[in-house]
């Protein structure tokens, strides 16, 4: 399977994925001056977008690869290899919080909702962002076999519904005021094979959907499920 940096970088060029982090900055509120985590970070680019729209921003992530590429791309982030579950961060020292596409990766994604409530101050907003990974749409000739293929890659993962439970995560830790936004990525060009290598390795029914590529003929679309609410 490709790898995953290649694939957000494909995707985070996007307009429609430009677009989603902007709302999702829009969502923590004040940046100038204000210090936002964002948990999870890969490569670093929230991190860095944020610092300039004036925020001390602190990328975490498990990753020391990823932290080391996050300090190299975006020199006026901060970065700390550490866990979402158990951030680097004093108590009330934050006052907004987010992690894109994060959740999924998680055994309990509610321990790191816990702990975006502990990081933030009070009135300080948490944003969650990602896809539910059983409600991706892939057009395709063998519509049965498509349908197997998104639920086992589904079920390999640790939480692959997080999305759909974003806002109850929140309220669940105490979290008030959810805002729920679904935005649709649609790809239909050569992003939309690498999302597609991040589902599997089977070649035959990758053949076909590089062959639809090729005649114009991919259709991928990907809800995005946008969660903030209020500390
Ligand atoms: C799909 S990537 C998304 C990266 C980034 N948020 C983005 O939108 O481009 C998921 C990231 O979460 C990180 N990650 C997975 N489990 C984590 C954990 N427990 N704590 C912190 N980061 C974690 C991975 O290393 C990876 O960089």
């Amino acid at each position: 399977m490709s790898s995953l940096l290649a694939v957000l970088d494909a995707v985070d060029a996007q307009p429609f994925a430009v677009g989603l982090r902007l709302r999702s900055y829009e969502l923590l509120g004040e940046l100038t001056g204000r210090t936002v985590v964002d948990a999870g970070c890969g490569g670093g680019r929230a991190v860095g977008e944020l610092a300039e729209r004036g925020a001390r921003a602190v990328g975490v992530d498990l990753d020391p690869e990823m932290i080391a590429v996050a300090r190299q791309r975006w020199p006026a982030g901060e970065f700390q290899v550490g866990d979402a579950c158990e951030l680097p961060l004093h108590s009330g020292s934050v006052s907004g919080y987010r992690a894109d596409k994060v959740l999924h990766a998680l055994a309990d994604p509610a321990r790191a909702v816990a702990e975006a409530r502990r990081v933030l101050a009070p009135g300080g907003r948490a944003v969650l962002l990602g896809q539910d990974w059983d409600t991706i749409v892939i057009d395709s000739d063998d519509p049965r076999t498509t349908r197997g293929l998104v639920q086992a890659k589904a079920d390999s993962l640790p939480s692959p519904h997080a999305g759909r439970k974003y806002r109850n995560l929140l309220l669940d830790a105490g979290f008030t005021d959810p805002v729920v936004e679904v935005h649709t990525g649609v790809f239909t060009d050569d992003t939309a094979l690498a999302v597609l290598h991040r589902i599997t390795d089977e070649q035959s029914w990758l053949a076909e959907q590089a062959e639809r590529a090729r005649t114009n003929r991919i259709f991928v679309a990907v809800p995005m499920f946008l969660v903030a609410a209020r500390r």
